[in-house]
Formats: structure tokens, sequence, C-alpha cells
């Protein structure tokens, strides 16, 4: 999904020299392999996922370079398209992120309690990081599953149908080192 026009999207920095391990190169020459030679930029949206995947998450500077010297590609085109994609993080966030869909659908069924529920949880007031830098909560459009509002996407994985006290379950699973799902009954 892109972002909409009206976000407003930082690219930060850190002071870290990046460099991809071997087995990085391996996946990297398989997906540079899906297309010509000239056309080897097309790869840049599998990479910079691997790139978030592989480091801490997000992308800084340094890493999103090191996206457009391997794929010989000018730099302001791997910025543009990192910012242009919700999937990418141009800012530090934390281990786990968990998106709640705050949109129409979701907000008619009770999103905001889900959220408020959420923040509390994690010790925050307003959308952020925790302060372990454990748990990103963010506010977010229609994550296309308003059938089964409301809902949260932690990592890669929905949570549908949620209920304030469920969404909290889920939370204090990850706080505890455990998978984002429900506590068992
Ligand atoms: S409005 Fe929440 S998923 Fe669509």
């Amino acid at each position: 999904m892109s972002r909409s026009a009206a976000v407003n999207v930082k690219i930060d920095h850190d002071d870290k020299v990046y460099a991809w391990s071997d087995a990085a190169k391996a996946k990297i020459e398989a997906q540079i392999k899906k297309y010509p030679p000239e056309r080897k930029a097309s790869a840049v949206i599998p990479l910079l996922k691997l790139a978030q995947d592989e480091f801490d998450g997000w992308l800084p500077v340094g890493l999103m370079n090191l996206v457009a010297d391997t794929l010989e590609m000018p730099k302001i085109r791997v910025y543009e398209v990192a910012t242009f994609y919700d999937m990418f993080y141009t800012e530090p966030v934390g281990k786990h992120v968990v998106r709640v869909c705050t949109n129409v659908s979701c907000m008619i069924r009770g999103a905001e309690k889900v959220i408020e529920a959420v923040q509390k949880e994690v010790g925050l007031d307003k959308p952020g990081t925790s302060a372990d830098g454990l748990i990103t909560v963010e506010s977010f459009e229609c994550l296309g599953a308003c059938c089964e509002a409301p809902m949260m996407m932690v990592g890669e994985h929905y949570h549908v149908n949620l209920t304030p006290e469920r969404a909290v379950g889920i939370v204090k699973n990850i706080k505890a080192g455990k998978a984002p799902v429900e506590p068992s009954k």
C-alpha cells in the first residue's frame, strides 16, 4: 500500500556502516536475476524489504544507499520508493509494529477503544514507540479487512473482530516475549 499524500514522511540517519551478509547476497542475486541486466533497478522493492528485515526493521539513509549502490541506481530513486510505500520505515520503529486501523468501518465498530487500550498497555497516550523500544503503535488508514472490523496488524499478521481486551491480550504476549497472538484460554 502507498501512503496517503497527507502523511509527512521523514528520513533519518544512523551511524552504522552497512554491508550485506552472505545469506542476503544470495537472496539479492536471486532477485536481480529475475530482471534483464539493464533493468536490475526493478528489484528495488524486494531489496528494500530484505534490507529492512536484515537489519533493524527500518531504513536509515546509509542502508538505502547500500540498496542504491547494489542496484546501481540513483539514491534519490531509492528514497522515493522507500517513502512512498507504507511497508517501509525511514525512521526508527520498535521491534514490533502494531498498526490499529482507525478508518471508517473500524471506527464505527470500536477502533478508538481498541487503540486506546493498546496504547495504555504499551505506556503511551498517543501513537508512538514504547520507552523500551519494543512496540510501536500506529493509527492506520484502511488495511483492507473492513468486513472483519475492528482490526489491527502486528508485523505481517492480521487480527480481526477485535475487542479492546483481545487486543491487549495480544500486546501482553508480545511484552512477555511470546508470539503476537491471543493468549490461549
Ligand atoms: S476500515 Fe479498517 S480495515 Fe478497512
